[in-house]
This record gives structure tokens, sequence and C-alpha cells, in this order.
């Protein structure tokens, strides 16, 4: 599916954005950037939902495809949420979980995008 290709090159630029700014929290700069990082996370979201959903609608891949769903609930509660998680010295741990669950997205999307192309290829 084409859309699904080009939401899986949205998420890998806005995943690559992401860790780039996160490095620079991480280190302590560019806070001014949380409120854009925090949008650019909610697009990756939303175009790893729409893969997701285009997977449920062509009835392939059913139970990936609503686990993704549900991860992407966890990426976007998790991100809005983490400042006040464990603050403090183990704070890093929180850290650490965030990055780990919004790339552990890439790979599923990957997988339900992949499936969605060579859906399209058999059929064409
Ligand atoms: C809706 C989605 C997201 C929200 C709301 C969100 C929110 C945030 C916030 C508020 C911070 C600053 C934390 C602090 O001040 O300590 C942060 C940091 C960070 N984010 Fe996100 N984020 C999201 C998605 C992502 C994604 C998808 C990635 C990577 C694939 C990512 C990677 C990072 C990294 C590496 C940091 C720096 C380390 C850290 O503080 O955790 N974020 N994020």
């Amino acid at each position: 599916m084409v859309l699904s290709r080009s939401l899986l090159a949205v998420m890998r630029v806005a995943m690559a954005v992401q860790v780039i700014v996160g490095i620079g929290f991480w280190t302590g700069h560019w806070y001014g950037l949380v409120n854009v990082h925090m949008a650019i996370g909610v697009l990756y979201v939303l175009a790893f939902w729409v893969i997701a959903g285009a997977a449920i609608a062509q009835k392939r891949a059913t139970g990936l495809a609503l686990f993704a769903i549900l991860w992407g609930i966890v990426i976007a509660a998790f991100g809005m949420m983490q400042q006040r998680i464990l603050p403090g010295d183990l704070h890093w741990i929180i850290r650490v979980l965030h990055l780990a669950i919004g790339i552990a997205a890439m790979p599923l999307a990957e997988r339900l995008a992949a499936g969605q192309m060579r859906e399209l290829a058999h059929a064409a």
C-alpha cells in the first residue's frame, strides 16, 4: 500500500529526529524543543496507527495490528507522563524505557507495512 510506504518513511524520519532531539534533552540542551518533540511524537504514533488500521482493514496480521494500536497508546501515554514518573536519581530508567518503547514501534510498523506491500504486489 502506497500510503503505508509513505507513512513508514514519515516514521523513519520522525524517529531519527526524536532520537537526535532526545539526545539533546539527555545532555541538558534544547529544552525549548520539548513541545516540538511531543508534537512529532504524536505524528509518529498517528502514522503507526494508520499503518495498523490499514492492516486491520485488509484483515491481515490483525493480532499484530491490534497490538500496534495498543503500543501506540503506550508510547503516547508514557511520553506525556514521563517527566512526572520517578523523578530524581532513578529517572534515567524512565528515559531509557521511553526511548526503547518509542523505537520498538519501528520494526512493528516495518512488518505491518511490508505485509501490505507484498499483498499489493500479489494483487498486481
Ligand atoms: C507521543 C510521543 C512522545 C512524547 C509525548 C514524548 C515526550 C517526551 C518528553 C516530555 C521528553 C523530555 C523528558 C525529560 O524532560 O526528561 C522526551 C525525551 C525523549 N524522547 Fe520523547 N516523546 C514521544 C515520543 C518519542 C519517540 C517516538 C522517541 C524515539 C523513537 C523519543 C525519544 C526521546 C528521547 C531519546 C528523549 C531523551 C531522553 C528522555 O528524556 O527520555 N520520544 N520525550
